[in-house]
């Protein structure tokens, strides 16, 4: 077993994968609380950390700095909106098995905590602690509220798809999960990992894997088998980001997969997803196998016109710009943006036609549009 001295020293996907946690959570947070105030309900979000970490690395060999970890960069959010008003909650459960990063974590946590909030680190295994934490939720009306369950372990076990569809069964439930596929593609095969593989997919049906010859046919069918398994156990929108690695190529380490129940969880986190996409290891939506797509397709290949132009072919008739927008985000590597910028090209083409609301500008499309696809 390898040791690892805690505190560590920070890679670069660690930065990324932060980059884009904070950049969600954040209007996460914001969305949430808007929604409950509008509804005279009280502003309260639940954010938990299932696999935490120690809460800070070190910047860099030197290990001179430090930085903070997923924790400690979600309980600085929260207390950003805290400051704001100090009657929102913000509850947040971290669990480690290492007692030395539990440990340390509390103490940082506990300092951090000025607006007395109910911060909670829990040190065991993640499916005991999470089950343990929701049974109390089930007392209370903790199951109500938007809770957020951040799954980052450093491998593929510990978080079973049985777990993950007793999480998703909560109504405003959402999961980011750090997917591991490198290490999946690796060693799935091994006899003594076929009960974590199990585990993992909730199925034995990763073994089809054996069909596929190139590693890029495998890393597609884990992502798309992951993503149907995740759909199956109660996600309704579900969106995997390849997390680019200059040196490797389109084969990099891991996906971020997100996993909600809602439209507007998922084009929050891809419209966010879309600002740090420019940092050097870019973030990139591949989309998710439907219903068009065969299994070994690389999704985002499939260029956003030829697919939005297909939707409105299969349409036979007027479509609201509204459900193509949707549509669009669950199932294609498109936000808002480039959305808008195919359907513009396709009227061009004279592919589509644009039926605009009165008021609204030629060269652009936005809500209360209509589009049908041209013979
Ligand atoms: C990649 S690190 C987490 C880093 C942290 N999320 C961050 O971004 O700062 C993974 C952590 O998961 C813990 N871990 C691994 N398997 C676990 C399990 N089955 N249950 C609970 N913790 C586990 C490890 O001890 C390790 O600290």
């Amino acid at each position: 077993m390898t040791v690892v001295e805690i505190p560590w020293v920070i890679d670069e996907h660690t930065r990324i994968k932060h980059a884009l946690l904070t950049k969600y959570v954040d209007p996460w947070m914001a969305i949430f609380f808007a929604v409950q105030t509008k509804l005279g309900k009280e502003q309260k979000v639940v954010y938990f950390d299932g696999f935490c970490g120690p809460g800070t690395y070190y910047n860099d060999e030197s290990k001179t700095d430090e930085c903070s970890g997923s924790p400690l960069l979600v309980a600085e959010v929260a207390n950003r909106y805290l400051d704001e008003d100090p009657k929102r909650s913000v509850i947040i459960h971290c669990i480690d098995r290492n007692v030395q990063c539990t440990e340390m974590l509390k103490k940082k946590i506990d300092e951090l905590n000025r607006h007395n909030q109910d911060w909670q680190v829990h040190n065991g295994e993640f499916v005991d602690k999470v089950n343990e934490v929701l049974d109390l939720f089930d007392q209370s009306d903790l199951r109500y509220q938007p809770l957020f369950f951040f799954i980052d372990p450093r491998g593929y076990s510990g978080y079973p798809m049985k777990s993950l569809e007793r999480l998703l069964a909560y109504p405003r439930a959402e999961l980011f999960v750090n997917f591991m596929v490198y290490d999946i593609v690796r060693f799935w095969e091994h006899e003594r990992f076929e009960k974590d593989m199990i585990a993992l997919f909730g199925t034995d049906e990763f073994k089809k894997v054996s069909d596929c010859t190139t590693p890029e046919q495998k890393y597609a069918f884990f992502i798309n088998l992951y993503s149907s398994c995740l759909l199956k156990a109660g996600a309704q929108y579900v969106m995997p980001f390849r997390v680019n690695t200059p040196s490797q190529g389109t084969r990099p380490r891991y996906y971020l997969i997100h996993a909600s129940k809602d439209i507007l969880a998922l084009k929050t986190m891809k419209n966010n997803m879309a600002k740090v996409s420019d940092a050097p290891y870019r973030f990139e939506a591949i989309g998710l196998v439907s219903g068009q797509m065969s299994l070994f397709e690389n999704p985002d290949k499939v260029a956003l016109r030829e697919r939005i132009e297909e939707l409105c072919r299969s349409a036979k008739g007027w479509v609201d710009y509204d459900e193509i927008e949707d549509w669009a985000y669950a199932n294609t590597a498109g936000v808002a943006k480039t959305i808008k910028e195919a359907l513009i090209e396709l009227e061009h083409d004279g592919k589509v036609s644009i039926k605009r609301q009165p008021g609204q500008r030629k060269n652009t499309v936005v809500s209360g549009a209509r589009i049908r696809a041209d013979k």
